[in-house]
């Protein structure tokens, strides 16, 4: 009956909202106040402070369809069913209802006639099996039971054991797992957690023995699919690694809106549902090939696809980030990028991201209207940075011709190419692979990587260091940030660190542990101290060390590297005294007075504990 994205979402919010449930719009994909992770990854996330005893304005029973974005598996999307972007259809009671009612409400909206209407046979479920210090959720196991046998569906062997099989028509539904499991949370190191159950679906696929002997819902062979997860959060997790009861006992339940999609669309894939059709559509148009007709192909169209709806979601935001080499933004330019490759591989040369990301912005802003608000700023974003990168291959495809016009090329030079013009390795070997029609990519690769992991750590410290570019406008703001760090220990103390750093070409962006607003004196003492360092002209050296000598120097910086590593220590001082001494990638100004004047435009918090500083220079 509801079997498109756009009716399942509508039916669970109407089921929820009749059982009591105040419906919530999707908070923003970039979390605020939580420096922990980059993106929203659960629809939990942003309910955090509620789920720990905040009341939250809307009531203690809510629902929404949260825009939610894991970044873990970009490598793997390709395949028929990783995707970074997904919907989260989630209920919640904050301490209101408990296990019966979670329960019972999963069961009613799968199985029910007037809902999703799911044969309850088809039906198996996990709890948690306890541990040393939390019992068996015999619970969930009695309330199981009772649904199950409503249905005719015998549960009465209870809870299956690790090694009894999932048959069909007898035998147990409930099958009990450990923590890796059935246990969710918390989203960081701490924070609310709690034993779950999880639903699954059985295919009825025929068992595949290479996964283990006997089939059960945790089995890999694909026979079952996950659909729904109830965690039931009466738990807290502290910094010592111990649980302890919360003072409200919450659910949290989580549905992917894409997987329910396919299975109730009797799809394989969520690939193959409508929810793709139109950017596939799109894709044919543009290429000649249709999707399902070539496995290779169908690749980039499903990367393409994931990669361009979780970019035009994430700067469509009401938070959006725009592509850069920091942070979010690094994963949108890294998203679309991919894109734009898989776009090459099946023959696309010319800008097309934008047609893309039209037609995702034209299926989903009746859901999210976001997305029509900022239709403008998010195509101007795509196209912009798929003009970049187009310049970016230009430049490497010139270089490549020389070097291949010169002889033999190889993986050192595959490096060089990656890591001046940001060439990628897969291109450099297409290439040369389409001339030669031989590469030996182990050795290719394997030489490639030896170079990469040796610049890793150099290249590590350039991305805390945050710079957007080399341009002289960011190399200068870089140095005032030098200036700034040391100019704030001076002022607050020594116990102030770097928490992170962004420079764009228009202004910096420090990020510092310090635990409340800094007051006007503070500021301005910083200010000034930062302007003398500019006015004194003082000159700019640097020098490699080893890590053990820029500690000697009292750098201040990352001493992440290795024992025995060499570092790049810059130095900001007269023949004097040194008035900065920083581990740093670089670039920096020859001489201070290049900054002409510093002001600080905005002082903020990020996070408890965390402040941020927005400053200029001028001149
Ligand atoms: N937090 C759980 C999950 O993400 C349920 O919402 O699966």
């Amino acid at each position: 009956m509801f079997k498109s994205a756009f009716e399942i979402r509508k039916a669970y919010l109407d089921f929820f909202r009749l059982k009591g449930h105040a419906i919530i719009p999707s908070a923003s994909l970039i979390p605020e106040n939580d420096p922990t992770v980059l993106f929203t990854t659960a629809g939990m996330h942003p309910l955090v402070p509620y789920l720990m005893g905040e009341p939250h304005p809307m009531g203690n029973r809510l629902a929404d369809a949260q825009k939610c974005l894991r970044t873990d598996d970009i490598d793997e999307v390709g395949d028929n069913r990783h995707l970074t972007f997904f919907e989260m259809l989630g209920n919640w009671s904050l301490g209101d209802y408990f296990k019966r009612e979670s329960i019972t409400w999963s069961f009613e909206f799968l199985t029910d006639k007037n809902w999703l209407a799911i044969d309850p046979t088809r039906l198996f479920v996990t709890v948690f099996e306890g541990d040393d210090a939390i019992p068996l959720d015999d619970e969930s196991v009695e309330i199981w039971q009772a649904q199950f046998e409503v249905h005719g569906i015998s549960a009465e062997t209870g809870v299956a054991g690790k090694d009894e099989p999932a048959v069909n028509t007898t035998g147990s539904r409930i099958f009990a797992y450990g923590k890796k499991e059935n246990w969710w949370g918390p989203p960081g190191e701490t924070g609310p957690c709690g034993p779950d159950t999880e639903i699954f679906y059985d295919t009825k696929k025929g068992h595949d023995s290479k996964f283990g002997k006997i089939c059960h819902p945790n089995c890999d062979c694909g026979r079952f699919i996950e659909i729904w997860n109830n965690v039931f959060m009466e738990y807290e997790k502290k910094g010592d690694g111990s649980f302890v009861a919360l003072a409200q006992k919450n659910v949290d339940t989580g549905m992917g809106l894409e997987r329910i999609s396919a299975m109730l669309q009797g799809k394989a894939s969520v690939f193959d549902t409508e929810i793709f059709r139109g950017v596939f559509d799109a894709i044919r148009v543009l290429t000649g090939y249709s999707y399902g007709d070539d496995p290779i192909h169908d690749r980039s169209f499903r990367i393409i696809a994931d990669h361009v709806r979780a970019s035009t979601f994430v700067i469509g935001d009401s938070h959006g980030v725009t592509p850069s080499n920091v942070g979010q933004g690094y994963i949108v330019r890294r998203l679309l990028r991919r894109a734009i490759r898989e776009g090459r591989r099946l023959g696309i040369k010319d800008p097309f991201l934008v047609k893309i990301s039209s037609v995702v912005i034209g299926e989903f802003r009746v859901s999210y209207d976001e997305l029509e608000t900022n239709r403008k700023k998010i195509l101007d974003e795509i196209s912009k940075e798929e003009e970049k990168f187009g310049k970016t291959l230009e430049k490497g495809e010139r270089e490549l011709e020389k070097m291949i016009t010169k002889g033999d090329v190889t993986g050192k030079d595959a490096f060089i190419l990656f890591s001046t013009y940001g060439f990628p390795l897969e291109l450099t070997e297409e290439i040369i692979h389409e001339r030669d029609g031989v590469i030996h990519h182990d050795v290719f690769e394997e030489e490639f990587k030896k170079h990469q992991d040796s610049s890793r750590s150099a290249s590590a410290r350039m991305f805390k260091g945050g710079l957007a570019d080399h341009s002289e406008e960011t190399t200068r703001l870089h140095t005032a940030t030098h200036l700034l760090h040391r100019a704030l220990k001076n002022v607050l103390g020594d116990t102030v660190s770097q928490k992170g750093s962004n420079i764009t070409k228009e202004r910096l962006r420090f990020d510092f542990s310090w635990p409340e607003k800094m007051t006007d004196e503070q500021k301005t003492a910083v200010e000034k101290m930062v302007n003398d360092s500019i006015q004194k002209n003082l000159p700019v050296r640097v020098e490699e060390m080893s890590v053990q000598e820029a500690k000697e120097k009292g750098a201040i910086g990352l001493f992440e590297e290795k024992y025995g590593d060499k570092v790049k220590v810059y130095t900001i001082g007269d023949d004097v005294v040194d008035f900065s001494t920083e581990i740093c990638g670089g670039p920096h100004v020859k001489q201070t007075g290049e900054l002409g004047s510093f002001k600080i435009v905005k002082e903020e918090a990020v996070a408890s504990g965390i402040r941020r500083i927005k400053a200029v220079v001028t001149g």
